[in-house]
């Protein structure tokens, strides 16, 4: 028999429309060491350097009243504990935000806040630090931690008073006159602008870095 051209129409239409709906989001698998994950330590500064700058959703500047360098101003953002899918601060993450200004996110950095998120996003704070002042390499040390706490807005082509710190050579380049650590001591700029000071270990790891002559090691 043979069957009406209508019936295969729709049943097109149907597996048409339920590849559309399948956006194949990655399975995460949790672990035991993901619960350490920690709100002020390693979310927080994420969001202060990519998403809380000047002209984004910092306290001055606020963009449809969004402020990003606070638990409550994230979450206020829309965040749906326990569901990334769900949550309209993270689909913006993985658009990259709608532009070059706001797409500094790394792979790992998003993984991150997805698993954060997996895990209720809760406001955790005072976390155990692991920072170890006797390790000041920039590849090991350094670079890390200009990774997490700077890059979003010292980055080109919207690198902040044209303080580029995606390269060696320009975090070298900050260092000299002591401006860089100067800033992290919060003696003249406060950097990370908006954001916490960095913990006395991690400050140490830049003097140390600065004092060895700002090797490239
Ligand atoms: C949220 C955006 C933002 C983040 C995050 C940020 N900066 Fe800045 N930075 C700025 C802006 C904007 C300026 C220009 C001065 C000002 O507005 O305070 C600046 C200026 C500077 C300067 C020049 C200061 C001077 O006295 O000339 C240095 C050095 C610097 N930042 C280093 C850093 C380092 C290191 C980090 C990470 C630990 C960092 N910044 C994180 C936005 C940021």
């Amino acid at each position: 028999m043979k069957l009406p051209k209508i019936v295969f129409a729709l049943a097109l239409l149907l597996s048409l429309m339920q590849s559309q709906g399948c956006k194949h989001e990655p399975v995460i698998v949790l672990t035991a060491a993901d619960s350490a994950i920690c709100f002020e330590r390693d979310i927080l500064p994420i969001f202060v350097s990519s998403c809380a700058k000047s002209g984004c959703h910092d306290q001055v500047t606020a963009k449809e009243e969004v402020i990003l360098n606070n638990w409550q101003g994230i979450m206020a953002a829309g965040v749906k504990p326990g569901n990334p899918k769900d949550s309209k601060v993270f689909e913006e993450i993985q658009e990259d935000m709608g532009g070059p200004a706001y797409g500094n996110l790394n792979a790992d950095q998003i993984l991150l806040i997805r698993k954060w998120i997996m895990l209720g996003a809760k406001n955790t704070t005072n976390c155990p630090s692991d920072c170890d002042s006797t390790q000041f390499k920039y590849s090991t040390a350094i670079k890390p931690l200009i990774d997490k706490y700077c890059i979003g807005c010292h980055s080109y082509p919207n690198a902040s008073a044209s303080v580029e710190l995606s390269s060696h050579a320009g975090v070298a380049a900050s260092a000299a006159g002591g401006v860089l650590l100067n800033s992290l001591k919060h003696t003249t700029n406060w950097m990370p602008k908006g954001g916490n000071k960095l913990s006395d270990c991690e400050i140490r790891q830049f003097e140390k870095w600065i004092n060895a002559g700002t090797p490239n090691d």
